[in-house]
Protein backbone atom coordinates (compact mmCIF):
# COMPACT_ATOMS: atom_id res chain seq x y z
CA UNK A 1 0.00 0.00 0.00
CA UNK A 2 1.01 3.61 -1.03
CA UNK A 3 2.17 5.32 2.32
CA UNK A 4 -0.15 8.22 2.89
CA UNK A 5 1.70 11.50 3.05
CA UNK A 6 -0.80 14.14 3.70
CA UNK A 7 0.92 16.84 1.60
CA UNK A 8 -1.70 18.66 -0.19
CA UNK A 9 -0.57 21.75 -2.53
CA UNK A 10 2.65 21.58 -1.02
CA UNK A 11 5.87 24.32 -1.99
CA UNK A 12 8.78 22.18 -3.26
CA UNK A 13 12.60 22.65 -2.35
CA UNK A 14 14.10 20.31 -4.64
CA UNK A 15 17.59 18.62 -4.62
CA UNK A 16 19.54 17.00 -7.20
CA UNK A 17 21.72 14.56 -6.12
CA UNK A 18 24.29 13.79 -9.28
CA UNK A 19 24.32 16.58 -12.56
CA UNK A 20 25.00 13.66 -14.68
CA UNK A 21 22.76 12.44 -18.14
CA UNK A 22 19.91 11.91 -15.97
CA UNK A 23 19.88 14.63 -13.18
CA UNK A 24 20.71 17.22 -15.72
CA UNK A 25 17.13 15.78 -17.43
CA UNK A 26 15.37 15.76 -14.03
CA UNK A 27 16.47 19.00 -13.36
CA UNK A 28 15.39 20.60 -16.42
CA UNK A 29 11.88 19.39 -16.16
CA UNK A 30 11.57 20.31 -12.35
CA UNK A 31 12.75 23.92 -13.40
CA UNK A 32 9.34 24.82 -15.04
CA UNK A 33 6.65 22.63 -12.41
CA UNK A 34 4.52 24.72 -10.77
CA UNK A 35 5.06 23.28 -7.08
CA UNK A 36 9.09 24.06 -7.34
CA UNK A 37 10.08 27.07 -5.36
CA UNK A 38 13.81 26.13 -5.05
CA UNK A 39 16.49 24.23 -6.61
CA UNK A 40 20.10 22.29 -5.20
CA UNK A 41 22.65 20.57 -7.19
CA UNK A 42 24.83 18.54 -5.62
CA UNK A 43 27.66 16.96 -7.46
CA UNK A 44 31.02 15.37 -6.14
CA UNK A 45 32.59 17.02 -9.29
CA UNK A 46 32.14 20.50 -8.53
CA UNK A 47 32.68 21.54 -12.19
CA UNK A 48 29.44 19.44 -13.09
CA UNK A 49 27.09 20.28 -9.99
CA UNK A 50 28.15 24.42 -11.05
CA UNK A 51 27.16 23.56 -14.75
CA UNK A 52 23.85 22.58 -13.77
CA UNK A 53 22.93 24.74 -10.89
CA UNK A 54 23.37 27.79 -13.99
CA UNK A 55 21.37 25.99 -16.59
CA UNK A 56 18.66 25.04 -14.33
CA UNK A 57 18.75 28.41 -12.06
CA UNK A 58 20.00 26.35 -9.06
CA UNK A 59 20.40 28.60 -5.74
CA UNK A 60 21.78 26.03 -3.67
CA UNK A 61 24.76 24.15 -4.69
CA UNK A 62 27.73 22.37 -3.26
CA UNK A 63 29.71 18.74 -3.85
CA UNK A 64 28.69 17.35 -0.67
CA UNK A 65 24.63 16.02 -1.23
CA UNK A 66 24.42 15.57 2.68
CA UNK A 67 25.25 19.93 2.99
CA UNK A 68 22.94 20.21 0.01
CA UNK A 69 19.96 17.91 1.30
CA UNK A 70 20.22 19.25 4.79
CA UNK A 71 19.54 22.74 3.83
CA UNK A 72 16.02 24.37 5.36
CA UNK A 73 14.90 24.96 2.11
CA UNK A 74 15.03 21.82 0.77
CA UNK A 75 12.06 19.17 1.35
CA UNK A 76 12.32 17.28 -1.30
CA UNK A 77 15.01 14.79 -3.19
CA UNK A 78 16.34 13.24 -6.27
CA UNK A 79 18.58 10.89 -6.31
CA UNK A 80 20.35 10.26 -10.06
CA UNK A 81 23.88 9.09 -8.90
CA UNK A 82 25.56 6.10 -10.36
CA UNK A 83 23.72 2.79 -9.28
CA UNK A 84 26.54 1.86 -6.81
CA UNK A 85 26.41 5.66 -5.16
CA UNK A 86 22.53 5.69 -4.41
CA UNK A 87 22.88 4.21 -0.60
CA UNK A 88 24.25 7.11 0.91
CA UNK A 89 22.22 10.34 -0.38
CA UNK A 90 18.82 8.43 -0.09
CA UNK A 91 19.85 7.70 3.60
CA UNK A 92 20.58 11.04 4.35
CA UNK A 93 17.77 12.26 2.57
CA UNK A 94 15.17 9.65 4.29
CA UNK A 95 16.60 10.61 7.78
CA UNK A 96 16.14 13.73 7.22
CA UNK A 97 12.48 13.46 6.65
CA UNK A 98 12.28 14.17 3.16
CA UNK A 99 10.42 12.93 -0.09
CA UNK A 100 13.00 11.10 -2.11
CA UNK A 101 12.86 9.46 -5.83
CA UNK A 102 15.91 7.01 -6.83
CA UNK A 103 17.06 6.16 -10.18
CA UNK A 104 16.57 2.08 -10.44
CA UNK A 105 18.16 0.17 -9.44
CA UNK A 106 17.36 1.19 -6.04
CA UNK A 107 20.49 -0.91 -5.15
CA UNK A 108 23.15 -3.22 -5.89
CA UNK A 109 23.24 -5.62 -3.00
CA UNK A 110 19.93 -6.85 -1.79
CA UNK A 111 21.31 -5.75 1.99
CA UNK A 112 21.54 -2.43 0.68
CA UNK A 113 18.06 -2.41 -0.73
CA UNK A 114 16.44 -3.60 2.99
CA UNK A 115 18.49 -0.86 4.43
CA UNK A 116 16.57 1.71 2.43
CA UNK A 117 13.43 0.14 2.80
CA UNK A 118 13.89 0.08 6.70
CA UNK A 119 14.71 3.75 6.24
CA UNK A 120 11.44 4.56 4.58
CA UNK A 121 9.34 2.71 6.83
CA UNK A 122 11.12 4.90 9.88
CA UNK A 123 11.22 8.51 7.72
CA UNK A 124 8.24 10.66 7.89
CA UNK A 125 8.95 11.25 4.28
CA UNK A 126 9.01 8.84 1.34
CA UNK A 127 10.86 6.76 -1.14
CA UNK A 128 9.59 6.32 -5.00
CA UNK A 129 12.25 4.39 -7.79
CA UNK A 130 12.40 5.48 -11.19
CA UNK A 131 11.71 2.71 -13.58
CA UNK A 132 10.83 5.09 -16.34
CA UNK A 133 9.32 2.22 -18.74
CA UNK A 134 5.83 2.59 -17.08
CA UNK A 135 5.66 5.87 -18.42
CA UNK A 136 5.83 5.06 -22.08
CA UNK A 137 2.02 5.20 -23.04
CA UNK A 138 2.53 1.43 -25.20
CA UNK A 139 3.50 0.09 -21.47
CA UNK A 140 0.98 2.33 -18.84
CA UNK A 141 -1.92 0.98 -21.44
CA UNK A 142 -1.41 -2.41 -20.91
CA UNK A 143 -1.16 -1.90 -17.53
CA UNK A 144 -4.60 -0.49 -17.42
CA UNK A 145 -5.63 -3.58 -20.01
CA UNK A 146 -4.57 -5.89 -17.67
CA UNK A 147 -5.64 -4.90 -14.70
CA UNK A 148 -9.31 -4.71 -15.85
CA UNK A 149 -9.00 -8.58 -16.51
CA UNK A 150 -9.16 -8.10 -20.39
CA UNK A 151 -6.84 -11.04 -21.09
CA UNK A 152 -8.27 -12.88 -18.68
CA UNK A 153 -5.28 -14.65 -16.62
CA UNK A 154 -1.80 -14.05 -17.56
CA UNK A 155 -0.48 -17.52 -18.69
CA UNK A 156 2.76 -16.09 -20.32
CA UNK A 157 4.90 -13.37 -20.89
CA UNK A 158 7.90 -12.85 -23.45
CA UNK A 159 10.16 -9.61 -23.31
CA UNK A 160 13.07 -9.07 -26.02
CA UNK A 161 15.42 -5.73 -25.79
CA UNK A 162 18.62 -5.21 -27.59
CA UNK A 163 21.01 -2.26 -27.31
CA UNK A 164 23.95 -1.53 -29.18
CA UNK A 165 27.54 -2.04 -27.26
CA UNK A 166 27.55 1.62 -27.36
CA UNK A 167 25.79 1.87 -24.19
CA UNK A 168 26.71 -0.79 -22.77
CA UNK A 169 30.64 0.17 -22.58
CA UNK A 170 28.79 3.68 -20.70
CA UNK A 171 27.13 1.53 -18.29
CA UNK A 172 29.77 -0.82 -17.40
CA UNK A 173 32.40 2.14 -17.25
CA UNK A 174 30.64 3.74 -14.21
CA UNK A 175 30.07 0.23 -12.54
CA UNK A 176 30.93 -3.19 -13.46
CA UNK A 177 28.01 -4.66 -11.74
CA UNK A 178 25.59 -2.38 -14.05
CA UNK A 179 25.59 -5.14 -16.40
CA UNK A 180 22.34 -5.02 -18.88
CA UNK A 181 20.44 -7.70 -16.54
CA UNK A 182 20.57 -5.32 -13.57
CA UNK A 183 20.62 -2.08 -14.74
CA UNK A 184 18.25 -2.31 -18.54
CA UNK A 185 16.46 -5.76 -18.16
CA UNK A 186 15.28 -4.79 -14.95
CA UNK A 187 12.31 -2.63 -16.38
CA UNK A 188 10.94 -5.18 -18.25
CA UNK A 189 11.30 -7.41 -14.90
CA UNK A 190 9.48 -4.44 -13.47
CA UNK A 191 6.66 -4.03 -15.96
CA UNK A 192 6.33 -7.70 -15.23
CA UNK A 193 5.81 -7.37 -11.81
CA UNK A 194 3.68 -4.37 -12.08
CA UNK A 195 1.36 -6.00 -14.16
CA UNK A 196 0.62 -9.46 -12.50
CA UNK A 197 1.53 -7.96 -8.77
CA UNK A 198 -0.34 -11.22 -7.37
CA UNK A 199 1.62 -13.76 -9.24
CA UNK A 200 5.74 -13.39 -7.91
CA UNK A 201 8.34 -15.27 -9.83
CA UNK A 202 9.93 -18.96 -8.02
CA UNK A 203 12.03 -20.10 -10.00
CA UNK A 204 14.87 -18.10 -12.41
CA UNK A 205 16.63 -20.30 -15.20
CA UNK A 206 18.74 -18.54 -17.11
CA UNK A 207 21.75 -19.41 -19.87
CA UNK A 208 24.44 -16.54 -21.10
CA UNK A 209 26.70 -16.39 -24.04
CA UNK A 210 30.15 -14.25 -23.67
CA UNK A 211 31.61 -13.14 -26.50
CA UNK A 212 32.19 -8.80 -27.92
CA UNK A 213 31.33 -7.42 -24.56
CA UNK A 214 34.29 -9.36 -22.21
CA UNK A 215 36.72 -9.24 -25.14
CA UNK A 216 36.43 -5.32 -24.64
CA UNK A 217 37.63 -6.37 -20.81
CA UNK A 218 33.89 -6.14 -18.82
CA UNK A 219 33.13 -9.58 -17.24
CA UNK A 220 29.55 -9.42 -18.93
CA UNK A 221 27.92 -11.73 -21.45
CA UNK A 222 26.67 -10.22 -24.92
CA UNK A 223 23.35 -12.61 -24.62
CA UNK A 224 21.36 -13.33 -21.88
CA UNK A 225 18.52 -16.08 -22.11
CA UNK A 226 15.70 -16.15 -18.79
CA UNK A 227 13.05 -18.39 -18.42
CA UNK A 228 11.22 -17.80 -14.87
CA UNK A 229 8.54 -19.76 -13.50
CA UNK A 230 5.37 -17.85 -11.55
CA UNK A 231 3.85 -18.52 -8.58
CA UNK A 232 0.40 -19.83 -10.37
CA UNK A 233 2.83 -21.91 -12.82
CA UNK A 234 2.54 -18.85 -15.92
CA UNK A 235 5.79 -18.80 -17.90
CA UNK A 236 7.82 -15.82 -18.50
CA UNK A 237 10.51 -14.98 -21.50
CA UNK A 238 13.42 -12.90 -21.12
CA UNK A 239 15.87 -12.10 -23.76
CA UNK A 240 18.87 -9.33 -24.00
CA UNK A 241 21.56 -8.61 -26.10
CA UNK A 242 23.50 -4.97 -25.58
CA UNK A 243 26.17 -6.41 -27.84
CA UNK A 244 24.78 -5.37 -31.32
CA UNK A 245 27.28 -3.33 -33.18
CA UNK A 246 28.44 0.32 -32.08
CA UNK A 247 26.60 1.92 -35.44
CA UNK A 248 23.05 -0.20 -34.73
CA UNK A 249 20.42 2.51 -35.44
CA UNK A 250 19.52 1.80 -31.14
CA UNK A 251 19.40 4.67 -29.09
CA UNK A 252 18.03 2.89 -26.54
CA UNK A 253 16.04 0.24 -26.15
CA UNK A 254 14.94 -1.86 -29.16
CA UNK A 255 11.91 -4.32 -27.95
CA UNK A 256 9.16 -6.41 -27.85
CA UNK A 257 6.91 -7.89 -25.51
CA UNK A 258 4.19 -9.86 -25.84
CA UNK A 259 1.63 -11.41 -23.19
CA UNK A 260 -0.76 -14.62 -23.41
CA UNK A 261 -3.82 -14.54 -21.23
CA UNK A 262 -6.58 -17.43 -20.79
CA UNK A 263 -9.04 -14.81 -22.76
CA UNK A 264 -6.94 -12.87 -24.79
CA UNK A 265 -3.31 -11.91 -26.36
CA UNK A 266 -1.67 -8.67 -26.45
CA UNK A 267 1.77 -7.82 -28.82
CA UNK A 268 3.92 -4.55 -28.28
CA UNK A 269 6.02 -3.67 -30.66
CA UNK A 270 8.43 -1.29 -29.41
CA UNK A 271 11.40 -1.67 -32.14
CA UNK A 272 11.13 1.69 -33.59
CA UNK A 273 11.78 0.71 -36.45
CA UNK A 274 8.54 2.99 -37.71
CA UNK A 275 10.53 6.06 -37.16
CA UNK A 276 14.24 5.66 -39.39
CA UNK A 277 16.15 8.67 -39.75
CA UNK A 278 18.93 8.34 -42.28
CA UNK A 279 21.79 11.73 -42.84
CA UNK A 280 25.49 11.90 -43.92
CA UNK A 281 25.89 14.59 -41.27
CA UNK A 282 25.41 12.08 -38.55
CA UNK A 283 22.61 12.58 -35.41
CA UNK A 284 24.56 12.28 -31.76
CA UNK A 285 23.47 9.41 -29.35
CA UNK A 286 21.29 11.13 -26.70
CA UNK A 287 23.54 8.80 -23.72
CA UNK A 288 26.26 7.99 -25.16
CA UNK A 289 29.35 11.22 -25.66
CA UNK A 290 30.95 11.64 -28.81
CA UNK A 291 28.61 8.72 -30.73
CA UNK A 292 27.02 9.72 -33.28
CA UNK A 293 25.35 7.86 -36.08
CA UNK A 294 23.84 7.69 -39.58
CA UNK A 295 21.12 6.03 -39.05
CA UNK A 296 18.66 6.11 -36.08
CA UNK A 297 15.67 4.81 -34.74
CA UNK A 298 14.49 8.46 -33.44
CA UNK A 299 12.17 7.26 -30.63
CA UNK A 300 14.31 4.99 -29.30
CA UNK A 301 15.77 6.56 -26.48
CA UNK A 302 14.88 5.02 -23.31
CA UNK A 303 14.33 8.71 -21.17
CA UNK A 304 12.80 10.62 -23.73
CA UNK A 305 14.55 13.32 -26.33
CA UNK A 306 15.28 17.05 -26.23
CA UNK A 307 13.65 18.92 -28.47
CA UNK A 308 13.99 22.97 -28.35
CA UNK A 309 15.79 22.68 -24.86
CA UNK A 310 13.11 21.02 -23.44
CA UNK A 311 13.45 17.47 -22.75
CA UNK A 312 10.46 15.30 -23.96
CA UNK A 313 9.38 11.65 -23.51
CA UNK A 314 8.97 8.51 -20.69
CA UNK A 315 11.16 10.46 -18.09
CA UNK A 316 9.35 13.94 -18.70
CA UNK A 317 6.16 12.20 -17.45
CA UNK A 318 7.40 10.17 -14.85
CA UNK A 319 9.32 13.45 -13.15
CA UNK A 320 6.11 15.08 -13.05
CA UNK A 321 3.42 12.09 -11.54
CA UNK A 322 6.17 11.85 -8.98
CA UNK A 323 6.31 15.98 -8.48
CA UNK A 324 2.36 16.07 -8.71
CA UNK A 325 2.06 13.56 -5.95
CA UNK A 326 4.83 15.44 -3.50
CA UNK A 327 3.43 19.07 -4.14
CA UNK A 328 -0.91 17.52 -4.09
CA UNK A 329 -0.78 13.48 -2.94
CA UNK A 330 -1.87 12.67 -6.02
CA UNK A 331 -1.58 9.15 -6.78
CA UNK A 332 1.53 8.31 -8.16
CA UNK A 333 2.47 4.88 -10.25
CA UNK A 334 6.63 5.08 -9.75
CA UNK A 335 7.60 1.72 -8.10
CA UNK A 336 7.97 1.29 -4.47
CA UNK A 337 11.06 0.26 -2.55
CA UNK A 338 9.49 -3.21 -2.04
CA UNK A 339 9.08 -3.46 -6.00
CA UNK A 340 12.34 -2.31 -6.99
CA UNK A 341 14.27 -4.80 -4.37
CA UNK A 342 11.82 -7.85 -5.87
CA UNK A 343 13.30 -6.64 -9.22
CA UNK A 344 16.54 -6.13 -7.84
CA UNK A 345 16.54 -9.87 -6.20
CA UNK A 346 15.23 -10.73 -9.63
CA UNK A 347 17.41 -9.89 -12.18
CA UNK A 348 21.06 -11.10 -9.23
CA UNK A 349 19.00 -14.70 -9.77
CA UNK A 350 19.05 -14.47 -13.49
CA UNK A 351 22.65 -13.66 -13.42
CA UNK A 352 23.15 -16.20 -10.56
CA UNK A 353 21.48 -18.75 -12.53
CA UNK A 354 23.82 -17.98 -15.42
CA UNK A 355 26.76 -18.23 -13.37
CA UNK A 356 26.07 -21.39 -11.76
CA UNK A 357 24.40 -23.07 -14.16
CA UNK A 358 21.64 -23.95 -11.85
CA UNK A 359 18.33 -23.42 -11.46
CA UNK A 360 17.36 -20.71 -8.42
CA UNK A 361 14.63 -20.52 -6.67
CA UNK A 362 13.24 -17.52 -4.47
CA UNK A 363 10.64 -17.27 -1.68
CA UNK A 364 7.15 -16.85 -2.64
CA UNK A 365 6.56 -13.43 -2.16
CA UNK A 366 4.21 -10.62 -4.38
CA UNK A 367 5.79 -7.14 -4.32
CA UNK A 368 3.23 -5.63 -2.02
CA UNK A 369 2.19 -2.05 -3.18
N1 LIG B 1 15.18 6.28 -16.36
C1 LIG B 1 16.04 6.26 -17.36
O1 LIG B 1 15.64 6.34 -18.53
C2 LIG B 1 17.51 6.13 -17.08
C3 LIG B 1 18.42 6.14 -18.16
C4 LIG B 1 19.78 6.04 -17.88
C5 LIG B 1 20.23 5.91 -16.58
N2 LIG B 1 19.32 5.87 -15.55
C6 LIG B 1 19.80 5.75 -14.14
O2 LIG B 1 20.12 7.05 -13.68
C7 LIG B 1 21.23 7.00 -12.74
C8 LIG B 1 22.32 7.95 -13.20
O3 LIG B 1 22.74 7.65 -14.53
P1 LIG B 1 23.50 8.75 -15.42
O4 LIG B 1 23.60 8.18 -16.77
O5 LIG B 1 22.88 10.08 -15.22
O6 LIG B 1 24.94 8.72 -14.73
P2 LIG B 1 26.11 9.79 -14.95
O7 LIG B 1 27.38 9.03 -14.76
O8 LIG B 1 25.90 10.56 -16.19
O9 LIG B 1 25.91 10.80 -13.70
C9 LIG B 1 26.11 10.44 -12.35
C10 LIG B 1 26.59 11.69 -11.61
O10 LIG B 1 26.56 11.44 -10.20
C11 LIG B 1 27.71 12.08 -9.63
N3 LIG B 1 27.97 11.48 -8.29
C12 LIG B 1 28.50 10.30 -7.99
N4 LIG B 1 28.50 10.08 -6.65
C13 LIG B 1 27.95 11.18 -6.09
C14 LIG B 1 27.64 11.55 -4.75
N5 LIG B 1 27.91 10.75 -3.72
N6 LIG B 1 27.06 12.75 -4.54
C15 LIG B 1 26.78 13.57 -5.57
N7 LIG B 1 27.04 13.27 -6.87
C16 LIG B 1 27.59 12.07 -7.13
C17 LIG B 1 28.82 11.85 -10.65
O11 LIG B 1 29.89 12.76 -10.48
C18 LIG B 1 28.05 12.08 -11.96
O12 LIG B 1 28.09 13.44 -12.37
C19 LIG B 1 21.65 5.52 -12.69
O13 LIG B 1 21.03 4.91 -11.59
C20 LIG B 1 21.09 4.95 -13.99
O14 LIG B 1 20.82 3.56 -13.92
C21 LIG B 1 17.99 6.01 -15.77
Amino acid sequence: MEKKTGLHRKDIGLAIIGAGRIGTMRATLAASHAAVRCIGVADTDAAAANKLAEACGASIVGSDSLEVISNPAINTVIVATGEHQHVEPVLQALNQGKQVLVEKPIALKLADADKLIAAAAQSSGSLHVGYSRRFKRRYLTVKEQISRGRLGSVSGLSARIYNSRAQVFQMLKRDPHATPVVDSLTYFVDLLGWYVPDNPVIEVWARGKGGTIRKAGFDCDDVTYAVLTLADGALVNFSCSFALPDKYPSLGYCARIEVIGTEGVLMIDDDHLDQIMYTERGIPHIYVPDVTVNMAFLSSSAPGDWVGGDFWGPLASETRNWLDFVATGRPCALATPLEARNNLAITLAIEEAVASGNTVRLPETAAAR
